[in-house]
């Protein structure tokens, strides 16, 4: 299926967006914002991240998916925080790569990084114990 005007205008966007260099005074800003530094993209803070995560009971070996991901804010916190397992789903792919990366720094249970729309995930029914979007409009 190809993607609509939108969904390629959003993508080229972030793209951008993802692919600008993180300076140490935007993950000050970030600190005192949202209360942790994570490449964060939007407006969640590190406490809606945190009832966020109980809410949807993650602990080791559940299986977390973050939709609309960025840089994977919050799935890569959560999954330091739970010790769960992350997979992480945006359609740009700069900012899945650097969440990654990431994820790899922090040793991370990351399974995956996947490009795709929310309007048509590639995974099969019952692949995730916990579906998380923060600030994600489709
Ligand atoms: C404001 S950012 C939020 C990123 C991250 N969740 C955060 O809270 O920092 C919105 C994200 O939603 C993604 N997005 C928008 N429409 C989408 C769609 N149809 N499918 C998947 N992701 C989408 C964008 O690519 C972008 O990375």
């Amino acid at each position: 299926m190809g993607s609509s005007k939108d969904e390629q205008r959003t993508r080229a966007d972030f793209s951008q967006r993802y692919a600008t260099e993180r300076t140490t005074a935007l993950e000050d800003i970030e600190r005192r914002v949202i209360g942790a530094a994570w490449a964060a993209n939007g407006f969640t803070t590190v406490r809606q991240a945190n009832r966020l995560g109980e809410i949807v009971e993650l602990a080791p070996g559940k299986h977390l998916l973050d939709i609309g991901t960025g840089q994977g804010w919050p799935g890569l916190y959560l999954a330091k925080r739970t010790g769960c397992r992350a997979t992480l789903t945006d359609m740009p792919l700069e900012g899945l790569a650097a969440g990654l990366r990431r994820g790899q720094r922090e040793r991370l249970d990351v399974t995956g990084a996947v490009v795709a729309s929310a309007k048509a995930l590639p995974f099969a029914p019952e692949s995730f114990d916990a579906i998380i979007h923060t600030d994600v409009l489709c």
